[in-house]
């Protein structure tokens, strides 16, 4: 064996995440975390960003820094109106990024006349989330969110989403990877059986059904995704809303909803054990949970781009070509 071969046998050359920051639409906040002339700083997708409620309900996502002299709008900035203003000599900018006002310049800027000047990324409210479409190069959105009515809020068919949060070390292409690795469900998560996986790929969704027919996945970008679970003739729902915060960590958002039972039947118990089990809740199960044995690994692992698959292994490759279409620049 030569040096370089013994070489890649071992790990030091590794990374953990060599990915860059994905496009498509990304989770921000909860709708209601956010009051009309509110802002606050989130930090996601690699950097700061600045988040804001116009006094008529319409949410800026926008860069903290001036385009004028370069102030932290988030420290000490102001929604007034429609816009949002820098504390320094007060420019103010709306939720598309145009410089709406500078309070003493008899003229404006030509280039604030004609394009925003403030980095603003589109953002629109579904499913009761702010989510913001992110592209490294401001490329305008290539998709549409889909519609789920049962998890609007107020739906009056299917009970309060449930929402379960945590913070991992790594990209959430790695997160996603989880979908299609069938080996690990029954040797981590403790299935029964490894389940056979049908993947379906169009352009930017991604299907995934498993044998047995008890849980199908639909991901709807590298942001978004939906898993439908079926047990005794019950069906939950969870739509999973992760976000980069840098190239190694992510926050992982889940939501788990279902139809509306009366409550003490039957179905109601099976539906609400089956998100109890998802979210890692149930009494009992110590391999429960979507993310909870998971997390250990995630956090500590490293990518292999060329991993040593089995005939056994769920359709990994077909899942890192189909992500890796959402790295802009990427050969696919
Ligand atoms: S730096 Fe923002 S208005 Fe001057
Ligand atoms: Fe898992």
């Amino acid at each position: 064996m030569s040096v370089v071969e013994k070489y890649i046998l071992g790990s030091a050359h590794l990374e953990r995440c060599p990915f860059p920051i994905p496009y498509g639409w990304f989770f921000v906040d909860f709708g209601e975390n956010l009051e009309k002339g509110e802002h606050k700083m989130v930090n996601m997708l690699d950097q700061e960003w600045i988040v804001f409620r116009t006094e008529s309900g319409d949410v800026g996502v926008t860069d903290p820094f001036c385009p004028h002299l370069g102030a932290h709008i988030g420290h000490g900035g102001k929604v007034v109106g429609e816009s949002i203003r820098c504390p320094f000599h007060h420019w103010e900018y709306n939720s598309e990024g145009w410089c709406t006002k500078i309070p003493y310049a008899n003229k404006m800027p030509p280039v604030c006349e004609r394009e925003p000047v403030l980095r603003a990324l589109p953002a629109v409210e579904k499913y009761g989330l702010i989510m913001c479409w992110y592209h490294p190069r401001n490329l305008e959105p290539m998709w549409e969110l889909p519609d789920m009515p049962e998890f609007e809020p107020g739906n009056d068919t299917h009970v309060t989403p449930r929402r379960y949060h945590s913070e991992i070390n790594t990209a959430i292409q790695e997160l996603a990877e989880n979908g299609v690795d069938n080996a690990h469900l029954r040797f981590l998560h403790g299935a029964p059986e490894i389940p056979e996986l049908d993947v379906d790929v169009d352009g930017h969704e991604l299907k995934i059904g498993m044998d047995g027919g008890d849980m199908r996945v639909h991901q709807y970008g590298p942001g978004l995704a939906t898993f439908v679970m079926f047990k005794e003739g019950i069906t939950a729902k969870m739509l999973s809303f992760s976000v980069p915060i840098t190239k190694e960590q992510s926050h992982m958002n889940m939501m788990f909803t279902h139809e509306k039972y009366p409550e003490g039947t039957k179905e109601a118990m099976v539906a609400s054990a089956i998100v109890d089990h998802m979210i890692g809740e149930s009494e009992g199960e110590e391999s429960a949970g979507f993310d909870a044995v998971d997390m250990p690994i995630w956090n500590n692992k490293k990518y292999r781009q060329k991993p040593i698959l089995c005939d056994g292994d769920g359709p990994i490759l077909r899942f890192r070509k189909y992500f890796k279409q959402f790295y802009d620049g990427a050969e696919n």
